[in-house]
């Protein structure tokens, strides 16, 4: 028999406290069989005429329950809805009776409390909460493309107001226990140490009172509010899902309409109603798609950089002190990353007005508070000596981790290392945050290549989260897993990529903004090709992108790109032409767009059409009309060809680290799950077809060695 997840104790004869403390696991994870024993341990106590109290906790320091057993559930995807239905009345039938025991029951939460978790609690007449900057209570259903399906929909707008469940659900956000005290969701905070004596005392107190019977009486009939009530929150927080979901995320609107429509309604059809729009969603593409991305980021987070025994053998170093070296924007945001998470940086700059800039820049950053919406002075006081300004070279020499990011010149970087390296630690890791050099060739004339890697972080940093950690030819793996350690304790999610052109974000990203600019050349429009990728699902199309970026920038990393993979990268006079004429992007107002307006928008420029004339393919000036299936096909495939190549290359350890890498990275559409994942969706044979009408337009548009292989073979980017 295997060992129990949930333990019943008594600390008192009329007091049972069931513990959820799964053998094994590093958190308490809801699985059928934990549902079981805890249906089990309620068939005897509600039995149990001398109970005045059960308590539900945890014994796990620092999580309640993180939520329904995932990789348990992903197998019944395919199950028919009434297969589904019934699962959902069962977890609501069986939490539904921690709300008619004989008794009144309390959940005493310390850590995550979240999805199913947060059912099992809400289903508790009353719920105590630690003040553990840990604790938190959360509906993240929708992230998952789904809501909450065991009574959440329905136990929160009766316990804390509808317009609050609202937010809450739709939103997919947790709250702190001080913000779920004034929601009403708590009915009491204390220290962690206090929590089974404060839920003991609140048993006590409801024996006392009864209220918690009201409570039940109340909270199982319709919701006191009228149709207009109804109407004007409905269309508040449509609008509000609408800007948030572009329509491309059906959960939060779904879960909307639901307690809308079932506000009205007593609990037990409110939760009839809740099962079966739960099998609507349940196993839908988008769904699937988030759930897939879920799985990727928890491996990511569980991925030390290396496999098997040497993941075991080779501990990373320890990073206690770090210096940056350039102040600009990619070297103040790596200084701010740093310097947040308590770890004293040094940052230097051949420019002393950019070097003040740079460190002013990365303190405030690194103390911003949402809630003040600026730097929080306390933090800003508590950080600032931690920062130290790099005047010359000495600062340096006791540092565990040098991260270079100086401008994007190989001779400049290689003199650098020349007179840095011999300053460092034997110890020491020396990194460059390039975006185009390979690392090997900058490794060269290091006397430790070993101890130099690639740490390549994304522009903004502190908005993204992608770190390529790039190996170079004599990288070793103890830099390795040092390099990705760091990039955790800095926040990111960082993944192991082999040397080469491009690495692996930037590779994938030029045949789709090469190809933007050949669907231009061709007749399309600026907006059409914006739109076409918009609608596809990305955060913005390819022709702001380069305005984003820089055109110059872009021009010269093409150009790397051009010179690696001749056959596929094409000519882009358009971008020769627009950084002649000054057009350089957001930075200078002027791109494809311009920027010279109050609010820095985008905005057409008829500047550009004549500049862009001559550059348009003869008979198709301006009258071809591409359909948007015909733009996205024409931006995408080139992107998925190229993945498949980055896998022939062995770029990867793993193709999943390609779907993190460009949904981290590029914001490629979570609601398709990744590149690959939404290739596997369409499968290799269809993909085939769907390139034939473009093959004449050379090697970029034909199906390499691999794909045709899968096709052949019925093959999947994820087995
Ligand atoms: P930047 O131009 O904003 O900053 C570069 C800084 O390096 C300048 O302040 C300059 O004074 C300083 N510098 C130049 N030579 C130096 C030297 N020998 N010693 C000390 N400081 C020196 O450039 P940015 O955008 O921050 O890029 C830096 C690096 O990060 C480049 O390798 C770039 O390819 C890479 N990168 C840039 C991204 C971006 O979007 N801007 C994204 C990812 C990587």
């Amino acid at each position: 028999m295997s060992a129990s997840s949930i333990t019943l104790s008594r600390p008192a004869a009329d007091l049972a406290v069931l513990t959820f403390d799964l053998p094994g696991k590093g958190a308490n994870v809801l699985s059928p069989a934990v549902l079981d024993e805890l249906s089990q341990h309620l068939d005897a106590l509600e039995k149990d005429a001398g109970l005045a109290g059960l308590i539900v906790r945890s014994g796990k320091p620092g999580t309640f329950i993180a939520g329904a057993d995932l990789r348990e559930f992903v197998a019944s995807f395919d199950a028919p809805k009434e297969q589904v239905v019934a699962m959902c009345r069962k977890g609501q039938t069986l939490f539904g009776r921690l709300s008619k025991c004989p008794f009144v029951t309390v959940a005493a939460i310390d850590g995550i409390c979240v999805g199913g978790g947060a059912e099992l609690a809400i289903w508790c007449d009353r719920r105590v909460m630690s003040n553990n900057p840990k604790t938190e209570f959360g509906f993240p259903e929708v992230k998952l493309g789904l809501f909450p399906g065991w009574g959440g929909t329905v136990r929160a707008p009766r316990i804390i107001g509808l317009a609050n469940a609202v937010e809450l659900i739709t939103g997919g956000e947790s709250v702190d226990a001080r913000a779920a005290a004034a929601l009403g969701l708590a009915d009491d905070v204390c220290p962690p140490e206090k929590l089974l004596d404060a839920a003991i005392a609140m048993v006590r107190a409801e024996q006392v009172s009864k209220q918690y019977v009201r409570d039940r009486a109340k909270w199982s009939e319709p919701i006191a509010a009228n149709e207009t009530e109804l109407g004007f929150l409905g269309a508040t927080a449509q609008a509000m899902i609408q800007q948030q979901t572009k329509g491309q995320y059906p959960a939060p609107e779904a879960a909307l309409n639901l307690m809308l429509e079932s506000a009205l309604q007593d609990s037990q059809a409110a939760l009839v109603r809740e099962a079966e729009g739960m099998a609507d969603l349940f196993g839908s593409e988008v769904n699937r798609s988030l759930v897939s991305l879920f799985f990727l980021t928890d491996r990511n987070k569980k991925d030390t950089g290396l496999e098997g025994e040497k993941a075991k053998s080779t501990a990373p170093r320890d990073i206690r002190s770090v210096a940056v070296i350039g102040a600009g924007i990619m070297g103040a945001g790596i200084a701010a990353a740093t310097l947040k998470r308590e770890i004293p940086t040094a940052i230097a700059d051949a420019n002393g007005d950019a070097l003040r800039r740079g460190a002013r820049q990365a303190v405030e950053e690194a103390a911003y508070s949402k809630s003040a919406k600026g730097s929080d002075p306390a933090r800003l006081l508590a950080l600032a000596p931690l920062m130290a300004l790099a005047e010359d070279d000495h600062a340096f020499k006791n540092r565990d981790l040098v991260i270079e990011a100086v401008v994007e010149n190989a001779d400049v970087k290689r003199a650098l290392y020349a007179r840095v390296e011999p300053l460092l630690a034997d110890s020491a890791i020396l990194a460059s945050n390039t975006s185009t050099i390979p690392i090997t060739f900058l490794a060269e004339k290091l006397a430790h290549p070993e101890r130099f890697c690639g740490i390549h972080f994304f522009n903004p940093v502190r908005r993204m989260k992608l770190v390529e950690v790039i190996r170079g030819k004599r990288t070793s793996d103890e830099t390795i897993v040092t390099a990705v350690a760091y990039a955790k304790k800095v926040g990111k999610s960082p993944i192991v990529v082999n040397d080469g052109p491009g690495f692996l974000v930037n590779r994938l990203l030029f045949p789709y903004m090469n190809e933007a600019l050949n669907l231009v050349s061709e007749g399309a429009t600026l907006e059409e090709v914006d739109r076409a990728s918009k609608k596809f699902g990305m955060p913005m199309g390819p022709i702001t992108l380069y305005d984003v970026v820089g055109l110059d920038t872009a021009l010269y990393a093409g150009g790397v790109m051009k010179k690696a993979f001749p056959d596929r990268i094409t000519d882009t006079p358009i971008l020769d032409a627009m950084v002649k004429a000054g057009r350089l992007g957001q930075k200078n107002g002027l791109g494809f767009f311009s920027y010279k307006n109050k609010k820095q928008r985008a905005e057409p420029d008829s500047a550009v059409a004549t500049l862009l004339a001559p550059y348009i393919k003869g008979e198709r000036k301006g009258d071809k009309k591409f359909s948007t299936d015909e733009l996205i096909h024409r931006l995408f495939l080139p992107m998925l060809l190229e993945a498949t190549r980055v896998l022939e290359d062995g770029i990867v350890r793993d193709a999943r680290d390609v779907d993190l890498g460009l949904i981290f990275g590029l914001g490629f559409p979570p609601f398709k799950g990744g590149l690959l994942f939404w290739a596997d969706r369409v499968g290799a044979a269809k993909l085939i077809e769907m390139l034939k009408p473009y093959e004449h337009l050379g090697p970029r548009f034909q199906p390499t060695p691999l794909l045709v292989e899968m096709a052949k073979s019925n093959k999947k980017f994820y087995s």
